[in-house]
């Protein structure tokens, strides 16, 4: 009764039948769907898996994805909020700023029944994509670029931030992101939602506190943690000293270890390959191979020398990806955000569809 795990460590707070994680042997499904599978559909098919419960047939999909397609813009006034952003900031913050001022325009605000959150969860699936790429379109001083409802919800976040559509292959990668991004189990964030909607407040509020907690460093913001790495290693040759000094100086290296995994992430096996099919594309190997050369010098520190089961978890591979898709690294958590928000709002509906406050205790001690 008394005992306390630091870090809620190994602690079931609740039953889902949303995610399925089995650390020890590195499986990861969702609604009983391995990601292996999921990882070859499309980002609206999961979407759909997470949000409404199964994967959708043809008809589903179709009216789903022109449901969200439809959702691809903001209002004016939240444009300006979004104008008014301070632009020496990362884009979670200016997701956090306008998703905020969204809830305000959304006619559903003031509803909390399954259909008025599942609209309103659907509209921020929508809505987070065109946020990024436009944040990064005015922070950059580059004209916005509307949103092409033809394209797939990857290929057209790529097109609104950069202007150009992307190759096939890029497009099928981020699509493939936002897929391996999309939900874990009770990982910070969405325990951080979750927690939020167990007090029955409303879902934009959720998921605030989730973008809130995706941002931290030890979470989502380990994968613009590791974007910068890359560029401080800069080549095959320091990668091994750049390891080496992190272990002596007992300080974290970013996009390694993890909480429930003990072996190596589903997730990262799935990203490496995509790294390597985006590099071989560029026809420029370097990311690729400076990561390599890091994984190799962890698991001789961290595996070899010390016995640790610390491997690359999926903030490693998917930032060499972001290098290779050329997004910046202020934009790397809002763009795992993206994916995310799927996962949320399917933990969000399953918390208010069987809810009871979440409150545990602590131990006063004395000092
Ligand atoms: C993910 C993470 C927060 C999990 O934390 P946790 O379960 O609380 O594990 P701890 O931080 O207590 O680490 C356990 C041990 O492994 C070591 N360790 C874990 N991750 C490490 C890393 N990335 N680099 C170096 N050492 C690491 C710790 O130093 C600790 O060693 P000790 O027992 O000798 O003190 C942690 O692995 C981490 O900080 N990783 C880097 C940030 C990151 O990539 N986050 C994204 C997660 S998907």
């Amino acid at each position: 009764m008394d005992e306390i795990r630091k870090g809620l460590e190994n602690v079931i707070a609740l039953e889902t039948s949303i995610a399925f994680i089995d650390g020890e042997q590195g499986i990861l499904k969702y609604r009983g769907h391995d990601i292996n599978d999921l990882s070859k559909l499309s980002y609206y098919e999961v979407s759909h898996l997470l949000v409404k419960g199964s994967l959708p047939d043809g008809r589903e999909l179709e009216d789903y994805s022109n449901e969200l397609k439809q959702e691809r813009f903001i209002p004016s006034d939240a444009m300006a909020v979004l104008s008014s952003c301070n632009f020496n900031i990362e884009a979670m913050d200016a997701l956090r700023t306008t998703i905020s001022y969204l809830s305000h325009c959304d006619s559903d605000m003031n509803g909390n029944s399954s259909e008025e959150n599942i609209r309103k969860g659907m509209r921020m699936i929508a809505k987070f994509p065109v946020i990024v790429a436009m944040f990064y379109r005015i922070k950059t001083g580059q004209e916005i670029v509307e949103a092409d409802t033809s394209m797939s919800h990857g290929a057209n976040f790529l097109y609104m931030l950069r202007g150009e559509r992307p190759s096939d292959l890029e497009a099928e990668i981020i699509e493939k992101d936002f897929i391996l991004s999309a939900e874990h189990e009770l990982n910070p964030s969405t325990f951080a939602s979750r927690l939020a909607t167990s007090t029955l407040t409303d879902i934009y509020s959720a998921i605030i506190a989730g973008v809130c907690t995706l941002k931290g460093p030890l979470h989502g913001g380990a994968r613009m943690a590791v974007m910068e790495m890359l560029d401080e290693v800069g080549s095959v040759e320091n990668a091994g000293l750049y390891v080496a000094d992190k272990v002596n100086l007992h300080e974290k290296l970013m996009g390694f270890g993890h909480r429930v995994y003990k072996t190596y992430d589903p997730r990262a096996r799935i990203y490496k390959e995509l790294a390597r099919q985006i590099a071989a594309e560029k026809g420029d190997l370097s990311w690729f191979e400076i990561a390599e050369s890091i994984e190799k010098a962890a698991f001789k520190e961290f595996v070899e020398n010390k016995g640790k089961t610390i491997y690359p978890n999926v903030d490693f591979y998917s930032a060499v990806v972001y290098k290779y898709l050329e997004i910046p690294p202020k934009l790397a958590t809002a763009v795992f955000a993206i994916g995310r928000i799927s996962g949320w709002i399917a933990h969000c509906l399953e918390q208010y569809s069987d809810n009871r406050v979440i409150r545990p205790r602590a131990k006063f001690v004395e000092i």
